[in-house]
């Protein structure tokens, strides 16, 4: 094996206001796969992250739900440690940038840059909600674009034409949080230079850190310049304040990247790992961060500055990965294929995802699809029908005849040692984060042993006479075969890998250490290590997402807070194809095997209808009949899990509990048109 390395890896940090989904899996899963393989190789390898807990956005929600911040983030992080867990993402340390490391590291970084003479402060002007007497960020603004007149757009951009723009630009706009129409006003802001670390920006790219496609998007930002970057935001804000600058705080992508720095640091406290010798500016040690193609910015080009600036090492590398698609188009809330870590996680074991991402993972930036068709064919053609097939079609004999017991000699050490040096190329591609090609070697493989095995047919051998050395010599050369190959597939399926270990009876394997066969080595009863994928859960996973989504679409209120990137948006033509019609509860009835939702018998004015909301959390049934709400008429009807839902229900609240009907005296009347 090459020298020891010493390598820290990170993930992006997750915001601490939503839930981990399918897509953030993507990044979570290729990283931990890179960072077990490097460990399986004997290197020192940490993988460190945190939540990214501070902004604009956390601190309405906490408002929103009427609690602090700090209640909030403890939530979050306490659901999305439990979702990683469960896909078996193995940091060594999970940690919050609202954290005491985080404000002295990031009072470090931003004081040494200071003291360099890279940061300045000047004043500039902002629209600033004067009933929630706050500054807005640009996303917590509406109105109408000024190119195309699309209303209720952002105030960054268009989704409509595409246009981008100043907030000051839009027509009619109106703050997200109020509604009061945004006022300008000064206020002094500090910048980073970030134009003082060209030079330094340009070498280290050039270095070859960065992927090719980035370094020619890196290209395009240096002939358009670095601006200098707003890194201070005015109270109310959740974050740090900074130091010297009252009533300022850091603006949350300061102090985010410099969460990948705390929770080492949190780490090295616990451990006694040393922690300059990553950080210092001439560090032997590696440095990697995996992140989304979105955030390209802000780790190639600010986070090396800040570091650079504050005389700390810079990264060894960046790598950005696409974005997830479900069945070829972007993840959508109402086709329930915006799946949750969690609601995976109450239907399909995670490592057919864990396979299944691995598979089609490389080195570029390219998008990935979760083709849910392909998804079970894939996951059962490969792990079961392959690899797991092996060691079923090879383990009865072991134990039935030969006691547990393998054989003392292999039945063809030429094809063993194939297998063993195979393992050079598909490291190198583990190495290169080329793990679909390495999925593909490792395939191959399998395919050998299979064919190894129908050759051999040790079911034909068992019932000859005679014959029983041959059949323990193949039954036992099958088993180690698999062997290898689960070695080979244990950055991607520890979980597997480590009930073969026990099947196998056997340390914890290492790269090397299947280099030698297991001979004349008892092994353990063998048990079933993965079942296929069934479509039924599949699509009842489908319809669970649904199912969040109308609990979710009862529960949040409007603005960004409710807003997801990921979700759809309709234009005005089609809202008004909507018809709203007040309806009264008739009755309202428990669902059988349904955690949020509710079967409402509901009233139009002389027709009945029956629909499933997802109000169960808020109301007790025999609480609603006589309450009044308004419904979506002309809903296609759908048919659930439980049953065809005739249109929807719709109602608003803060969350949980406190979902907002009309009042039976509100004068209202069922039937009426809502306009
Ligand atoms: O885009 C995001 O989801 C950010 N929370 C990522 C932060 S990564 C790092 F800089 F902390
Ligand atoms: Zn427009």
């Amino acid at each position: 094996m090459s020298t020891l390395r010493r390598i820290l890896v990170t993930s992006a940090l997750p915001y601490a206001n939503g839930s981990i989904h399918l897509g953030h899996l993507v990044e979570y899963i290729q990283t931990d796969i890179w960072s077990r393989f490097q460990k399986m190789r004997g290197h020192e390898c940490y993988y460190v992250c945190a939540d990214d807990a501070h902004g604009t956005p956390i601190m309405l929600r906490a408002r929103a739900e009427g609690i602090e911040p700090e209640e909030l983030i403890a939530r979050v992080w306490t659901e999305h440690t439990e979702d990683f867990a469960g896909f078996a993402v193995g940091f060594d340390n999970y940690h919050s940038t609202h954290s005491d490391e985080n404000r002295v590291c990031a009072t470090t970084i931003y004081e040494r840059n200071r003291d360099a003479g890279h940061i300045v402060r000047r004043t500039i002007s902002q629209a600033y909600d004067p009933e929630a007497q706050m500054f807005l960020p640009d996303r917590f603004i509406k109105g109408s674009c000024p190119k195309c007149g699309a209303e209720d757009q952002y105030g960054d951009s268009c989704e409509v034409c595409g246009a981008t723009y100043a907030p000051t630009d839009l027509k009619n706009p109106v703050s997200v949080v109020s509604g009061a129409t945004p006022i300008e006003r000064d206020s002094e802001h500090l910048f980073f230079k970030l134009g003082d670390f060209e030079k330094a920006l340009r070498d280290w790219h050039k270095a070859g850190h960065v992927q090719v496609e980035v370094a020619n998007k890196l290209n395009e930002w240096f002939e358009a310049g670095l601006n200098d970057w707003d890194i201070s935001r005015d109270a109310p804000y959740f974050g740090f304040e900074i130091p010297d600058a009252e009533g300022k705080y850091f603006y949350v992508w300061l102090d985010a990247p410099i969460g990948y720095m705390a929770s080492f640091r949190n780490f090295c406290d616990r451990t006694g790992v040393d922690f300059d010798s990553f950080w210092d500016a001439d560090a032997q040690t590696e440095l990697y961060h995996f992140i989304g193609k979105d955030i390209i910015y802000f780790h190639a080009l600010f986070w090396p500055a800040m570091l650079h600036g504050a005389g700390y090492r810079k990264p060894s590398g960046v790598y950005a990965h696409g974005f997830l698609t479900v069945d070829g188009a972007k993840m959508s809330k109402s086709r329930g294929t915006f799946i949750r870590a969690r609601t995976y996680l109450r239907h399909l074991n995670p490592e057919y995802l864990r396979y299944y991402f691995a598979a089609k993972l490389s080195s570029r930036v390219d998008d990935i699809d979760l083709n849910l068709e392909d998804f079970a064919a894939r996951v059962n053609a490969d792990l079961i029908g392959k690899v797991v097939n092996i060691a079923s079609r090879c383990a009865g004999f072991i134990g039935k005849r030969f006691d547990n017991r393998l054989s003392d000699g292999l039945d063809q050490p030429e094809l063993f040692d194939t297998f063993v040096k195979a393992g050079d190329e598909i490291a190198a591609l583990y190495e290169k984060r080329e793990f679909g090609r390495a999925v593909r070697e490792i395939m191959a493989l399998a395919d050998l042993a299979n064919q190894y095995i129908d050759e051999k047919a040790p079911w034909v051998v068992a019932k000859q006479e005679g014959q029983d050395a041959r059949l323990h010599a193949i039954c036992s050369m099958g088993i180690n075969l698999f062997r290898v190959l689960i070695g080979y597939l244990k950055p991607i399926l520890p979980i597997m890998a480590g009930q073969a270990e026990e099947f196998l009876r056997i340390e914890p394997m290492t790269w090397g250490s299947q280099r030698e066969p297991l001979l004349d080595h008892t092994i353990s009863k063998f048990k079933p290590l993965m079942t296929r994928v069934d479509r039924d859960r599949i699509d009842a996973m489908i319809e669970d997402s649904k199912e969040d989504l109308v609990a979710e679409a009862k529960t949040t209120a409007g603005g960004p807070l409710a807003k997801d990137p990921i979700a759809d948006t309709i234009d005005f033509a089609d809202f008004a194809k909507v018809d709203l019609r007040v309806v009264r509860i008739v009755s309202a009835e428990h669902v059988e095997g349904a955690d949020k939702l509710l079967r409402l018998t509901l009233d139009l004015g002389g027709e009945t209808r029956t629909v499933f909301a997802g109000i169960k959390a808020a109301y007790d049934p025999a609480d609603l009949a006589g309450r009044l709400s308004v419904m979506v008429a002309n809903l296609a009807p759908r048919k659930m899990k439980f049953g065809v839902s005739e249109g929807m229900l719709l109602a608003a609240g803060p969350g949980g509990k406190d979902i907002f009907l009309l009042a039976p005296d509100s004068g209202a009347e069922p039937g009426m048109r809502v306009k």
